[in-house]
């Protein structure tokens, strides 16, 4: 996780995101997701949207997309970026799964805020992008908890789980999709599934 507080542009796979302050700027955890979700189709809920990043590669693969965050900012930011690369998108503003109370999908995504806290995320909006709890676990295991109402028979959730974190068990059956090694974390790209 890196953390910026500038506007930019970036392009890749034709998709041209351009970030605002208090938003959390694509990094090397957007980037493996993005590029490693495996091609599933048809519903998707995204929680945690940020900038879009991940929800408008989802939608340009032809899926039917629902993008979810806390931060106003973040809604902004992904509306905004859906409509730069007119790819239409569900934006909305909502805590987790307050948004989509009795609907379910087929596929569950989020990058999320997985670090214990720290002194350097002075931001308000930027710590609530990374920091997950006490451990850095407690926002993963809360989604988890809460994603099986949400989720249709067989669905999946891939998540972004960091060296970083604390290890945790869990009840659903998880395997690891891809790897990525720094020199600071391994990060990997995690399917949970029943
Ligand atoms: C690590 S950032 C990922 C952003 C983007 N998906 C990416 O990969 O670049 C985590 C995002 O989760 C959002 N978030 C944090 N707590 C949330 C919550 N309770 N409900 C919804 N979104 C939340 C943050 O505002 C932030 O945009």
């Amino acid at each position: 996780m890196r953390l910026y507080n500038l506007s930019f542009e970036i392009i890749v796979d034709k998709i041209q995101i351009t970030n605002f302050d208090g938003v959390y700027e694509p990094a090397e955890d957007s980037w493996l997701m993005a590029k490693h979700l495996p091609d599933f189709q048809g519903s998707v809920l995204e929680i945690g949207s940020g900038s879009g990043i991940i929800s408008l590669h989802l939608a340009q693969r032809g899926n039917l997309v629902t993008a979810v965050d806390i931060n106003p900012k973040a809604v902004e930011a992904t509306k905004f970026n859906s409509k730069e690369n007119d790819l239409e998108i569900e934006v909305l503003e909502a805590d987790l799964f307050s948004s989509v109370k009795n609907r379910k999908f087929a596929t569950i995504v989020c990058n999320p805020p997985y670090l214990p806290p720290a002194d350097e995320y002075d931001d308000p909006e930027l710590s609530l992008a990374v920091e997950g709890g006490p451990t850095g676990t407690e926002f993963t295991l809360k989604l988890l908890k809460e994603a099986n109402d949400y989720l249709e028979d067989n669905g999946s959730i891939y998540m972004i789980l960091s060296s970083r974190m604390k290890e945790f068990e869990t009840d659903w059956n998880k395997e690891i999709v891809k790897q990525e090694k720094y020199f600071f974390e391994r990060l990997n790209l995690v399917r949970f599934s029943r």
